[in-house]
């Protein structure tokens, strides 16, 4: 007779316990343990292992790299911040809001890459909604084997015949172990049935990619626990009424973490953005005051983005500031940098702030391009289009620099701008190396002289 056992979870964090606690000590969430069954020792059901054996230590030195370590697939934003291609036997944890077109980007990866044997198991979707899916996309490929599978030793077995090169699980949520009594979804089934594919991951060498929801908090799949045990956490994320998507990795155990590949969700599926200035400055050609063009790097690539501001005098008595793109704190430094440095009266103002193309960005370099943008739109005076902007603004008002400053202006070059303004404390940039002119400023001051004298 197996031995029915139960425990006490932290639905947040995955703290167990053997009694029900109000607060978990773990993560001092409230009300958040739900008690799990947990059956252990059913003799017949065994997890997946291969033919029993069991790894013997060896020394550093004589473990040989593997000739080819990485599958590079057939989709260049994600070999990137994938860090160069799919590490055979990495589980991969891929995280997003419902809807953002999770199922969609790896299915496209599935059957885009010819003679790579995938295995897809759905737990959410039908054969013929995925059908309808690749329908969409365009393309059909015949190493691609769908699954509707919720039980993991049941997708063992068929992953023992069909010998996938790559398994998809969509989506972790929806799997159950028959070793464990609670329900799909809770946190026990699902830390177990990832414990079990990180095992089918390691032993058979195969990369395995969960997809997984994302909770209402924001966090990915729920418990921290499984961020944890995977090798590589990505996110799909993206705003619904815009049709660009970012992948970003947050966490990477075979390259960066701060990679970011860029997507444009069609009719047809998911399609790489490889040069993504181009989409994210619109090309209007009368020039509009409250507009500006930041040099800033997502990760290692350059990236120049718009900026626009709207000032405008408060109809009611406490001014309105709102950003869309860009931390509306560092918003209200800038303005009280520009008020009291700069002596711009701005305390009166309604200020509005928009980063185009619904993406957002943390890259300090921006700062100066808001300054702009703000001041270009409380003057009521265009900047001329083909100038960037690419420095961080400090307390005292100065142009201060920013790292990798040669790969913004060359990317400033070769979309055709004339000229860009940096900071003069940028180390060893010389306008020798460069056919766009530089303007080196050291404050606000000069970066408004330049603008609008
Ligand atoms: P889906 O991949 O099902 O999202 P997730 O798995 O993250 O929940 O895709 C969701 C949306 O994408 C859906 O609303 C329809 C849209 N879509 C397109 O715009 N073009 C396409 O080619 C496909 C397949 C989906
Ligand atoms: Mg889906």
């Amino acid at each position: 007779m197996a031995k029915v056992k139960s425990a006490f979870y932290c639905q947040k964090c995955g703290h167990e316990t053997p009694k029900w606690l109000g607060k978990c000590p773990s993560c001092n969430e409230w009300n958040t343990f739900v008690e799990e069954l947990i059956q252990k020792q059913i003799p017949q059901v065994v997890a997946f292992s291969r033919s029993g054996e069991s790894a013997k230590p060896q020394s550093l030195e004589d473990i040989e790299q593997k000739e080819h370590p990485r599958i590079v697939l057939n989709d260049k934003e994600m070999n990137r911040v994938l860090g160069g291609g799919l590490v055979y036997g990495s589980l991969i944890l891929f995280g997003g809001e419902p809807g953002i077109g999770k199922s969609t980007l790896i299915l496209q990866l599935a059957v885009t890459n010819p003679g790579l044997k995938v295995l897809y198991v759905s737990g959410e979707e039908s054969d013929q909604q995925i059908k309808m899916r690749s329908d969409r996309i365009g393309v059909s490929n015949k190493d691609c084997f769908i699954l509707t599978e919720t039980n993991v030793q049941n997708i063992f077995k068929q992953a023992e015949q069909v010998q996938p090169q790559l398994l998809v699980i969509d989506s972790i949520q929806t799997l159950y172990s028959s070793q464990i009594e609670s329900s799909p979804g809770s946190i026990s089934q699902v830390r177990e049935c990832t414990a079990q594919l990180l095992r089918y991951a390691k032993q058979s060498n195969v990369p395995v990619f969960l997809i997984g929801h994302i909770t209402k908090e924001g966090s990915l799949a729920g418990p921290k626990v499984l961020e944890h045990m995977v090798d590589t956490v990505l996110q799909f994320e993206g705003d619904r009424n815009h049709v660009y998507r970012l992948l970003r990795s947050i966490k990477n155990r075979f390259g960066s973490t701060n990679e970011l590949g860029i997507y444009e969700m069609l009719g047809s599926g998911l399609r790489e953005v490889a040069n993504p200035s181009e989409i994210l400055i619109s090309d209007s050609d009368t020039s509009l005051s409250g507009v500006s063009i930041a040099a800033t790097m997502e990760g290692m690539r350059p990236m120049l983005i718009e900026v626009q501001a709207l000032v405008s005098t408060a109809a009611y008595g406490t001014p309105q500031r709102s950003s869309t793109g860009f931390d509306s704190k560092r918003l209200n430094m800038l303005l009280a940098v520009m008020e009291k440095r700069c002596g711009f009266k701005l305390g009166a103002k309604d200020v509005f702030l928009n980063i185009a193309g619904g993406i957002k960005v943390d890259d300090p370099a921006i700062d100066l391009a808001v300054v702009a943008a703000v001041l270009s739109s409380n003057a009521d005076i265009s900047i001329q289009k083909k100038i960037a902007l690419s420095a961080e603004v400090g307390l005292s008002g100065e142009v201060r620099p920013v790292n990798r400053a040669d790969q913004r202006i060359h990317e400033a070059e070769k979309l055709g701008f004339d000229k860009i303004i940096i900071s003069k404390y940028n180390k060893g940039i010389d306008q020798k190396n460069f056919k766009i002119e530089l303007i080196q400023c050291g404050t606000i001051i000069e970066v408004v002289k330049a603008l609008f004298a």
